[in-house]
């Protein structure tokens, strides 16, 4: 801890735990002592610490080839482009390391779907997206936030996006009227903000809105996708398919940066050899831990494990708010879930969290007052009723 305070830059604030090494579901420090990873790496983790099927993938290829760049062709690649696009139903997939990649991507394709299909006049695309978004670091990213942690002291800022309500199809509608916008970015489940779960069928007014305007539906499933909360994607729970996906985290199991972007012909063949790329994206190393993840999530039931003990986990924290004055929220879908601490006694979600890790269990506050719970996918029941009852007893010792 000492030596990240002294040499690294102070761009977070761990707990103060010290993991060096992790199985499943469980984490545990450079003491000995175990824990419960109630965090999974905000959801990169979902098939679980070091899966073993994943791992030697990683192994396999790493000691075979790892990267070409896209100079060359490279034996693998190919086949994972096949088994990502089949596997959601897009036409094409394009390669790319972080999430926040795939973002940049993603709205790199929709400004010049704008111009070369839609017909927008040149730098004049429009792109709207929800308060409270959270799609990572950069300036294309902060330039969309309206959290001032995340911009202020970093301007000037990129033009040409616009800010609505989330959860809100009237204000959507407005926005999107204008004949210039490009596309409507969205988390499925705002998962920064606090794990926000909007009304049903908002994803199918999206849906239905986009398509009236004739403008592209980017779902951000980078923190949702991929089983977290119950289903394969968010959007499956409302059946809506986006133009455009966003995926990354738990695509590599947590091994690897590993983002992607899906979409069909008519949006992906806008971009022309030479015009986006990146030296990792789509390396061979990737490709495998990727086919190899998605597999795991499909083999292993993870969406269906994460539906099933997402109702009993929500029940009980439900019970548990009923019993305790400091939660006064629990929401969420599967695995994906958060309760609200209001500040008794001077005591904040931190010091929840503090008391969580001392009883074997790692959490992190977001906001200041909100605890989100987002175990890897591969927990079982008595592992599950193992940590409500951590988490119960530690509610419960706060009066
Ligand atoms: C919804 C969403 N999109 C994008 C990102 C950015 O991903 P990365 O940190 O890999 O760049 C995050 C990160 O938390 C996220 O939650």
């Amino acid at each position: 801890m000492e030596l990240e305070d002294n040499y690294g830059a102070h761009n977070y604030h761990p707990i103060p735990v010290v993991l060096e090494r992790g199985e499943g579901v469980y984490v545990w420090d450079v003491n000995g002592k175990k824990y419960f990873d109630f965090l999974a790496a905000y959801s990169a983790v979902n098939q679980g610490h070091c899966h073993p099927r994943i791992i030697k993938a990683l192994i396999n290829q790493a000691q075979k080839l790892t990267l070409t760049s896209r100079a060359f062709y490279n034996s693998i690649l190919g086949e994972y482009e096949k088994y990502i696009t089949s596997y959601f139903g897009y036409d094409k997939v394009l390669p790319m390391n972080t999430g926040v990649e795939g973002g940049e991507t993603a709205l790199k394709l929709a400004r010049r779907w704008a111009y070369d299909v839609k017909g927008v006049e040149k730098n004049k695309a429009k792109v709207v997206f929800a308060k409270g978004n959270f799609w990572g670091r950069t300036l294309a990213a902060i330039s969309s936030s309206n959290d001032p942690s995340s911009f202020e002291g970093f301007g000037p800022f990129l033009s040409g996006f616009e800010l609505i309500e989330y959860n809100n199809l009237n204000s959507l509608e407005e926005a999107i009227k204008d004949p210039n916008t490009a596309a409507f970015m969205v988390e499925p489940i705002q998962g920064e903000a606090g794990v926000i779960v909007p009304d049903n069928n908002y994803l199918k007014g999206v849906r239905a809105l986009c398509t009236k305007y004739n403008v592209l539906f980017i779902a951000d499933e980078v923190q949702t996708g991929l089983g977290r909360t119950g289903k394969m994607l968010a959007c499956d729970h409302e059946g809506v398919k986006p133009d455009i996906l966003i995926l990354g985290k738990a695509l590599s199991g947590g091994t690897i940066p590993v983002s992607a972007v899906l979409a069909n012909n008519e949006v992906m063949l806008t971009i022309k050899p030479g015009e986006h790329g990146s030296t990792y994206g789509g390396n061979p190393l990737a490709c495998a831990v990727a086919m190899e993840a998605l597999k795991v999530l499909k083999d292993e039931k993870l969406s269906e494990n994460s539906e099933a003990l997402g109702i009993i986990f929500r029940d009980e924290m439900n019970r548990l708010k009923n019993e305790s004055d400091l939660i006064t929220d629990v929401r969420g879908k599967g695995l994906f879930n958060a309760i609200v601490i209001k500040e008794l006694n001077g005591k904040t979600a931190l010091d929840v969290c503090l008391k969580f890790a001392e009883n074997g269990l790692l959490a992190k506050p977001t906001h200041g007052d909100i605890i989100r719970f987002a175990p890897p996918l591969v927990i079982n029941r008595e592992q599950l009723m193992e940590c409500v009852n951590i988490i119960r007893q530690v509610i419960l010792s706060f009066k």
